[in-house]
């Protein structure tokens, strides 16, 4: 007791881990969310190193209080992803959280919730921020830390494997392209190349892209800086796009150096603009789990404008548009001061994001009762929630892909999972269903949809999903068609409305049958459900990868 007294009277002295009425923080999880916390105000304090592309966060400053507490921290800057303690402030339900990307974190919309909470840092994470930027503040000399580093181990801290894709274009010139090598040089040496450490090599892109060299070549920076010094300036157009695409499909092979487990990142530099399209390199760059990091040097003035095929080709690379993924310098001259913040975000492990993931990497197929029972306009509010599921996933071509069947004693394929692949299409494929109407055969529908939607897709890379929405009884048997579509590797999630009776639900969920199984009594209260069901097909899928 007395000690304890003692040490309470020495956290009030020091303060740091306590709110302003003296209450300690709790320590929370990455996951748990506001409506987990007590209503009022509450002081928490969020872990580091949370997984970022794992949150659920709606809206923008005020958070639907089904998001992550720490993950609202992030996205609104109250902390970063070192952790930290935040003041949480429970608010009133409202309508229309908007979806903002911010600090690494895309948030989602959510039309309406019943509670909401804000975020704001203590006084305690101040004084750690302040703390924070003194002592990144101090050795920012560009010297490397007394520290002496086993050399041949090199960085143990910044694991990576990096291919430098550099310009090699009649834009960037000869002169400028020693320029480049020199300041790439910068960067291998900071990095701190060695067998334990970052592992680098060198793609130069042009008319073509050539691979200079591997990463397995050379594990020690003064052989990694002469093979820089070696290279030759190739010229032609600024093929940056195919460059892209060549070295994020035939760099990182085990073969030649990649090693399992270890951020895979290219580095592309541009000076001035690209002759091709970045689009599509970025997105097979992401089916690969590659990060692609973009230097741009000498950005476009207002005069060249005109000359560039698409002002917004940074963004279109990148995988997440957050700004960190991003990097300008104004010139090629006086770079040495740009070495050091582009190492740290070079080895900032936590920040790479871009790997498979559950949105970019899903089949969903909904199964839709259009039984006469539904009604019109009951019938609106359930494609409503087909669009909120489908609008959360990347879709692509080479992404996630959907599908619909519509059914009542008959089946109609709505659209298959290759006939749209783009979002903009799917959604709009989704709103020109039309309401059939009729009895009700879920098995029958359950195995024309395995057959017939899935069976074209069920040997490619993503994991499939179907989603059962019904309002009631079956006529038939759904045990043993749903049984059969699990067997083929499909993920079965039940949601049911109204008279739908609970047993049949169950019956066609996978297991764990509880966490796969929804029910609404009211067609309104699909809309609730939305997130759920993302969050479940995002557990499933990285259960699926361990
Ligand atoms: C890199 O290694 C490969 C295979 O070991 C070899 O063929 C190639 O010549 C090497 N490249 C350089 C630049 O040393």
């Amino acid at each position: 007791m007395w000690h304890s007294a003692l040490l309470l009277g020495a956290f009030l002295l020091s303060g740091p881990v306590r709110g302003s009425d003296g209450s300690a923080s709790t320590a929370i999880t990455c996951f748990t969310r506001g409506l987990d916390l007590r209503k009022g105000t509450e002081d928490v304090l969020c872990p580091a190193n949370c997984p970022l592309w794992q949150f659920y966060v709606f809206g923008d400053g005020v958070y639907a209080s089904l998001s992550s507490v720490c993950g609202a921290a992030i996205h609104s800057g109250v902390i970063t992803n070192t952790g930290g303690a935040v003041r949480v402030q429970t608010l009133p339900g409202q309508e229309n959280y908007p979806a903002v990307n911010a600090n690494g974190i895309q948030s989602q919309v959510l039309s309406r919730w019943a509670s909401s909470f804000s975020v704001t840092g203590t006084q305690s994470t101040a004084l750690e921020a302040v703390g924070r930027s003194v002592s990144t503040a101090r050795p920012s000399t560009g010297k490397r830390p007394k520290k002496t580093l086993d050399k041949k181990a090199g960085n143990k801290d910044c694991k990576a494997d990096i291919a430098f894709l550099i310009d090699g274009s009649y834009n960037i010139g000869q002169r400028r392209f020693n320029l480049q090598k020199n300041f790439v040089g910068k960067v291998a040496v900071m990095l701190g190349i060695g067998t334990e450490g970052p592992h680098v090599g060198v793609v130069q892109a042009s008319e073509h892209p050539k691979i200079e060299f591997y990463l397995k070549n050379f594990t020690a920076t003064k052989e990694v800086l002469f093979a820089i010094k070696e290279l030759g300036f190739r010229g032609g157009n600024s093929n940056t796009g195919k460059a892209l695409k060549y070295t994020a499909q035939k760099f990182f092979s085990l073969e030649n150096g990649a090693r399992k487990g270890i951020p895979k990142i290219i580095v592309v530099f541009l000076d001035g603009w690209p002759s091709d399209d970045l689009e599509e390199a970025g997105i097979v760059a992401r089916e690969f789990g590659v990060n692609v990091f973009i230097v741009s040097v000498a950005k476009p003035t207002t005069e060249e404008l005109g000359m560039v095929q698409d002002i917004g080709f940074v963004d279109k690379a990148v995988c997440r548009n957050n700004g960190f993924f991003s990097y300008q310098m104004p010139t090629w001259f006086g770079t040495t001061k740009y070495v050091k913040p582009l190492v740290q975000k070079l080895c900032s492990h936590e920040q790479m994001l871009c790997s498979k993931t559950c949105y970019n990497s899903v089949n969903i197929g909904f199964l839709i009762d259009g039984s006469s029972s539904i009604g019109e306009s009951n019938f609106r509010l359930v494609l409503e929630f087909v669009s909120n599921v489908a609008k959360a996933f990347e879709i692509s071509d080479i992404g996630s892909k959907v599908a619909a069947v519509q059914f009542t004693y008959d089946q109609r394929t709505e659209f298959g999972f290759t006939d749209f692949v783009t979002k903009d299409k799917v959604l709009s494929a989704i709103r020109g269903i039309h309401y059939m109407s009729g009895g009700t055969a879920t098995g029958d529908a359950i195995s024309f949809t395995t057959r017939n939607v899935f069976g074209p897709v069920k040997d490619g890379p993503n994991k499939n999903f179907l989603i059962v929405l019904t309002d009631g009884q079956s006529y038939d048997d759904v045990r043993g068609p749903a049984a059969a579509a699990q067997k083929a590797g499909i993920t079965v999630f039940s949601v049911g409305v109204a008279w739908a009776p609970l047993d049949d639900l169950k019956d066609m969920a996978s297991e764990p049958r509880e966490s796969h199984t929804f029910f609404t009594r009211e067609f309104t209260g699909l809309e609730q459900m939305v997130p759920d069901i993302i969050r479940g097909i995002c557990k499933d899928f990285l259960d699926s990868k361990q």
